[in-house]
């Protein structure tokens, strides 16, 4: 039953909601996208077919891709896009991952609309280190966006700041019956009273981070970002953009219909959930609307920080963690929402904004850094990403709490020897009111060791961090105004992108790039790229600032 060669064929459909018809970018003419079952330890083929008027390319989000970043589909880092009726191999190699994991468009804002789960089961001869589930039931979080989401990005670079907010929230592409015209459009889930289901939740949003709840049910996390945790019971589940949860749902409660919701947790903002429904089978007089679970009222992101903070990894025998001890690169970066440059003391007036790590707000090259650091071709990018603020300018012209300053613009990577043992401590800063950065890492999961609120005080904050059981994850959230600290070995070569997962402080500039050098053995070097690369010799399809 797991097709190891998938056929994506990359095209526009129509599809409604909301009482609007729309045609949008889809895999095979599905939205959300088709669900990839594979194995630890598969190799998976995905052949992308560009039936569409635009660019493309398919990223593999929590999919390590040892040693092979020619599959990794980052628009003009790891590649250059596929253009308009050309297609292209791509290999996705299984190594550790196992639970969750999810694909998406990775050029322009494409990935609104092309995303899909990627599920990973235990190797035919291994069990789950828990029961084994009744079933699996994938939950994609996403966003609705009434406009064409190309038009969406056009407008959001011309004006420069914070987009409209999205028209509604998605499960499984459907909104849920709390919007307008969507009755018909509510994903709804039968269960068996009595049964353990396993929920594969992926939050594929643009900009929000969520909370996650089923009425009247706890649930147990079991796994993030395709590793297991320690089982951990909760009423409610904070995800961000680029993180997956897998928990199970206990089917024990009274048979009814419940709503399962997804709301954003900013604390006093007026959204709406996106829900489905939970429906117990039976015979039973379903009450005339299902209950709608209470959401966490203290403010959003405390409660969410607390949330995965409780996250720990299984670290048992047979899933054992690794995590770095003797660190040979210690990392500082500050992540920055920056006003746009600006020459008078009234920048504030300016509503235009940049994002920036250590200062720097990446500019997208004109063709792949992979391609030119393979080819050795000059003048694609600079290795001299700096490892901490106060290089790039005086600590004293700007505090940690409120970073003002006019950020500079590279395309400038971090070079890091094969089996370096990294530690960034990030730090976030404030810029109005401040916001949350759910960062992710390409080529490799981290681990999560700590994170707080305020500045990191080395004294005061690495006593109590997590060197035993820390979350192994691909994307975690730098807390707004907070700090977060995450250690991982390069044993993976390749060129890496690392950005912010919210749509709108990438496209700002919050990235940059991880260059990890070949090792000296043979199996510790890149593999060479497929034949059928994409030819990076059109002109550039990203749109600049
Ligand atoms: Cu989920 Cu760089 O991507
Ligand atoms: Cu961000």
């Amino acid at each position: 039953i797991h097709a190891l060669v998938h056929r994506f064929e990359v095209r526009r459909s129509s599809h409604t909601r909301l009482c609007t018809k729309k045609s949008m970018l889809t895999v095979n003419g599905q939205f959300p996208g088709p669900t990839i079952y594979a194995r630890r330890g598969d190799l998976v083929t995905v052949d992308i077919i560009n039936l569409s008027d635009q660019n493309i390319t398919i990223h593999w989000h929590g999919v390590k891709m040892p040693r092979y970043p020619w599959s990794d589909g980052t628009n003009l880092v790891t590649m250059c896009p596929i253009t308009p009726g050309n297609r292209f191999r791509q290999r996705m190699i299984l190594s550790d991952e196992e639970g969750t994991v999810f694909w998406h468009a990775h050029s322009d804002w494409s990935r609104a609309t092309v995303y899909g789960a990627i599920v990973v089961l235990p190797p035919a001869t291994e069990s789950y280190p828990f029961p084994k589930p009744h079933a699996h039931i994938p939950i994609l979080l996403g966003e609705w966006w009434n406009a064409d989401i190309q038009e969406v990005y056009r407008n959001f670079i011309a004006e420069g700041r914070d987009p409209a907010i999205c028209d509604a929230f998605l499960m499984n592409g459907q909104p849920g019956d709390l919007y307008l015209c969507s009755t018909q459009d509510t994903f709804r889930l039968k269960v068996e009273p009595g049964k353990t289901y396993l929920f594969r939740l992926v939050s594929a949003t643009m900009n929000y981070i969520m909370f996650f709840k089923i009425a009247g049910h706890n649930v147990t996390v079991v796994g993030t970002d395709g590793s297991y945790t320690k089982p951990l019971n909760t009423h409610y589940i904070a995800i961000a953009p680029g993180q997956t949860i897998d928990f199970l749902l206990e089917t024990n409660q009274p048979p009814s219909h419940y709503y399962m919701a997804a709301t954003v947790y900013a604390s006093g903002a007026d959204y709406v959930p996106t829900t489905g429904i939970l429906e117990y089978v039976g015979n039973y007089t379903p009450p005339p609307s299902p209950l709608l679970p209470s959401f966490p009222e203290i403010e959003g992101y405390v409660t969410s920080i607390y949330f995965s903070n409780k996250l720990r990894s299984l670290a048992s025998d047979k899933h054992p963690i690794d995590v770095p001890i003797n660190i040979t690169e210690n990392l500082f970066f500050v992540l920055s929402i920056n006003l746009w440059p600006c020459n008078t003391n009234s920048c504030l007036e300016s509503d235009r904004l940049q994002a920036s790590i250590n200062n720097v707000s990446m500019i997208m090259p004109q063709t792949s850094i992979l391609e030119a650091y393979y080819k050795g071709i000059r003048g694609v990018f600079t290795p001299d990403f700096p490892d901490h603020l106060k290089r790039v300018f005086n600590y004293t012209q700007v505090s940690l709490e409120r970073n003002e300053s006019h950020p500079h613009y590279a395309t400038a990577v971090y070079m890091l020897d094969y089996n370096a043992t990294v530690e960034i401590v990030f730090q976030g800063t404030i810029l109005g009111e401040g916001i949350d950065h759910p960062i992710h890492l390409h080529g490799y999961s981290f681990y999560v060791l700590g994170s707080g609120l305020g500045n990191f005080d080395g004294a005061r904050d690495r006593p109590n961090l997590n060197l035993v059981d820390p979350p192994f994850m691909d994307t975690m959230v730098v807390p707004k105004n907070g700090w977060t600290v995450i250690r991982f070995k390069a044993s993976n070569p390749g060129v890496w992108y690392m950005h912010c997962h919210f749509e709108r402080h990438q496209t700002w500039g919050m990235k940059m790039v991880f260059i990890v050098k070949d090792g000296d053995r043979p199996n510790e070097k890149m593999l060479p790229p497929p034949p059928d690369m994409p030819r990076c010799d059109t002109p550039p399809q990203e749109l600049l600032f």
